[in-house]
């Protein structure tokens, strides 16, 4: 087979599909109301240049192409096939277009795995992958590129011109934003239709699109993932922003994980999750997505913390001074030299500090003046700025004024953006201001919010350097040893003292617990590990062991334990007088401090996902928690942390001294591996509680919980 696309390390089967040289319509008409129409009609008015090459069994010729009976009598190479034929011929078609060594095909047809015909969707792609051939869709609208002047669908037209490229999920939805990007100004290079996802999917086109000389920020909208670890990965190894609204939350993920753990979780935490450690910005809504895929495609990073702002109205600088709050950029005064200069451009009346009032004397001149000192500023590492129209300013004026200071200050590699608030003349001159690669907004609190996005993104890149986690002093053949023995004894729950064994086969520091099956084996056992001690039953068949009777605490000599084995097994027998007793445990007493829950739930997408959060009513009652997908590195564990609203407690609060959040965070992360690395053989599990000692002091598992998956 010929190769006409290759380019880099890009896939060029994934090129020829989605920047062909050549497209075949398969079902082309020339009947004006069908969508094999429509297609052939978008490809000539968006004066694509390959071959046009229809498709129809009675037509020799389709809007002013010759057409083919079948795509195997086309003389030429085709790349891409675009199908449009009704969903019971697809497959043959498909069989076709491999004959022929087409690289993909882009199946706009739907009636498939969407409407519960999965069998026939699986042959689409198995016989596809015969050929090497990849399947776009199917149940799409096609694909759309401004820079390849190809509209292969049959939306109305290209999208606004831009450098974002939009991947959705759904097909009508990418056609009204292909029309909303004019209204908004927000410029695309590409949309592509995903649909059914059969077979190319996110993961594939994030990875291509890192290597898109057109594309510089990737705005995806998800109604769900097929396989989140791949997704994941791709989007961490991508170099530019990616922007993603996920819709469709559905809570079976809740629902199928029955135990504590897993009804605190669902989906959508778990996406939201995966999605930030990913490096993904996560829009809240429509105009969230286009707001920051603008700021995203004009605008570089914000590399540090402090944001300018400017205005002529103290009104949009209050606003604006309570987002810089909100997107975690708060404003800060300007140093002494800045304001000194500051001051030269404006009414003695004027504020130098931040923001910036020039007031509504503010005019032309003035913006520009302020406008280039400020963005040229070494202290600056952001600015916005801000009009409100007023009757003796032309926005125009103010918007050219703005963008001249910009170019003339020679700086890049800088954010700025802009906002006008006012009628028809401020939002011309708002869309000529985006037209000049500036991003901006009819609200002060969206263009502070596109910085906000901006400073996120210079942290994702910084945290994209943290790497992996491999901790040391791991034996996952002795964890798999005692589960494997657990098994064979036909349990799939794990006793305390066996979970234990396999927590600290990965090094987790579990408090010493043994199993002693007759009194003088308890008192050496207590005696070696020291006093004082908790004693527990080991039963399969008494799980609520307090209510049983059958634990005692703070045990400080031998006679003690003596006492207590006595008590704690006439207690289980008068419980349950048949109970399978397998001994009782023996187990060091942890001082308390700081209690904390970590646990586990096998998330359908995205597989083994850790939760965390502080112990009591903080999970029980607040629900105060935080999942990452396992495995995470010590930095994610660190950000788990502070990711939940009782942090101030691990950090110290009213005089308590903080706790060891370095050794929390090497729990977190083995605890992390340990799910990951067990992940075919643990359904759940969990810490509960573990407490954690003043830093420095460490942290105990003082109890450990693991059900096996069901072989
Ligand atoms: N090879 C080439 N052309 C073929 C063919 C084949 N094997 N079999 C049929 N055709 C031709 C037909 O003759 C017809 O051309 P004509 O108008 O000259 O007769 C053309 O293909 C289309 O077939 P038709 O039976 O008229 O179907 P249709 O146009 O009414 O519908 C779809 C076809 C694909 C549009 C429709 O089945 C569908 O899936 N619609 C939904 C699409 C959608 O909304 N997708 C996106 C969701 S977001």
């Amino acid at each position: 087979m010929e190769n006409t696309n290759l380019g880099g390390n890009v896939d060029p089967i994934l090129t020829g599909l989605l920047k062909p040289k050549s497209i075949a319509i398969i079902g082309a008409s020339s009947n004006p109301d069908k969508i094999g129409y429509t297609v052939v009609k978008n490809l000539n008015e968006s004066g694509y240049e390959g071959g046009i090459y229809p498709v129809n069994p009675k037509d020799p010729e389709i809007l002013g192409h010759k057409a083919y009976p079948s795509v195997k009598d086309i003389p030429y190479v085709v790349d891409a096939a675009v199908i449009t034929v009704p969903a019971k011929v697809v497959l043959p078609v498909i069989k076709e277009c491999g004959e022929k060594g087409v690289k993909g095909a882009i199946i706009i047809t739907s009636g498939f795995a969407e409407v519960g015909d999965h069998a026939t969707e699986d042959a689409l792609v198995a016989t596809a992958k015969q050929y090497g051939m990849r399947i776009l869709g199917p149940n799409i609208i096609g694909t759309l590129s401004n820079s390849d002047k190809m509209n292969a669908s049959f939306a109305g037209f290209l999208p606004y011109d831009g450098k974002a490229t939009m991947v959705s999920q759904s097909g009508a939805l990418l056609i009204a934003l292909d029309a909303a990007s004019y209204s908004r100004g927000v410029g695309f290079d590409k949309m592509i239709s995903i649909g059914n996802m059969s077979d190319v999917n996110f993961a594939d086109l994030i990875t291509y699109l890192t290597d898109d000389p057109h594309t510089s920020c990737i705005s995806l909208y998800v109604e769900g993932l097929k396989n989140g670890p791949r997704f994941m990965e791709a989007a961490r190894k991508c170099t530019k922003p990616i922007v993603a609204l996920k819709s469709g939350v559905s809570a079976h993920g809740a629902a199928a994980a029955a135990s504590h753990t897993g009804s605190l979780a669902g989906s959508s935490k778990i996406y939201e999750a995966a999605f930030k450690q990913a490096g993904i910005s996560q829009a809240t809504d429509l105009n969230d997505l286009f707001d920051r895929t603008l700021a995203f495609s004009l605008q570089p990073p914000m590399r540090g913390d402090n944001l300018l702002v400017i205005t002529n109205g103290g009104g949009v600088g209050v606003l604006a001074t309570d987002a810089a709050e909100r997107a975690g950029i708060p404003l800060r005064f300007a140093p002494e030299d800045v304001q000194q200069e500051l001051k030269k451009h404006m009414p003695e009346f004027g504020s130098a500090k931040n923001p910036v009032d020039i007031t509504g004397q503010g005019g032309h001149e003035w913006y520009y003046a302020s406008t280039k000192f400020a963005y040229a500023h070494p202290w600056v590492d952001g600015l916005t700025v801000l009009y409100c129209e007023t009757a003796v300013t032309e926005p125009m004026d103010i918007a050219q004024a703005i963008h001249k200071a910009i170019v003339d200050s020679g700086v890049t590699g800088k954010p700025v953006s802009v906002s006008f608030v006012g009628g028809e003349r401020s939002d011309k001159a708002m869309r000529w201001i985006v037209e000049q690669g500036i991003p901006c907004y009819n609200a002060p609190d969206l263009a502070v919010k596109a910085l906000g996005a901006l400073r996120e993104e210079a942290r994702i890149e910084e945290n994209r350097q943290s790497g992996t986690y491999n901790p040391e002093n791991v034996d996952g053949q002795k964890a798999r040893e005692i589960i494997a023995a657990a098994r064979a004894k036909g349990r799939t729950a794990l006793t305390e003292v066996e979970a234990k064994q396999v927590f600290a086969a990965y090094d987790l520091p579990v408090t010493a617990t043994e199993l002693a099956t007759s009194e003088d084996e308890a008192v050496r056992m207590a005696n070696s590990i020291g006093y004082p001690i908790v004693m527990k039953i080991v039963s399969p068949d008494i799980l609520h062991k307090s209510d049983a009777g059958a634990v005692k605490v703070n045990i400080k000599d031998e006679q003690g334990v003596r006492e207590a084995y006595k008590v704690i097994m006439d207690n289980s027998l008068a419980y349950k007088a048949d109970a399978f007793i397998d001994g009782i445990a023996i187990q060091e007493m942890a001082p308390w401090a700081t209690e904390v829950i970590v646990g586990s739930v096998n998330d359908s997408t995205f597989g083994p996902t850790v939760m965390f959060g502080l112990g009591g009513i903080f999970v029980e009652v607040l629900k105060d928690v935080t999942f990452s997908v396992a495995p995470i590195n010590l930095a994610e564990a660190e950000a788990m942390q502070d990711d939940i609203k009782s942090a101030p407690i691990l950090r110290g609060v009213r005089g308590e001294s903080p706790r060891d959040r370095k050794a929390l965070a090497k729990v977190l992360a083995n605890y992390a591996y340990m799910i990951y690395d067990l992940k075919d053989e643990v359904a759940e599990s969990d810490a509960n509680p573990v407490i954690v000692y003043e830093e420095g002091k460490g942290v105990k598992v003082v109890d450990a919980r693991i059900i096996l998956t069901k072989k």
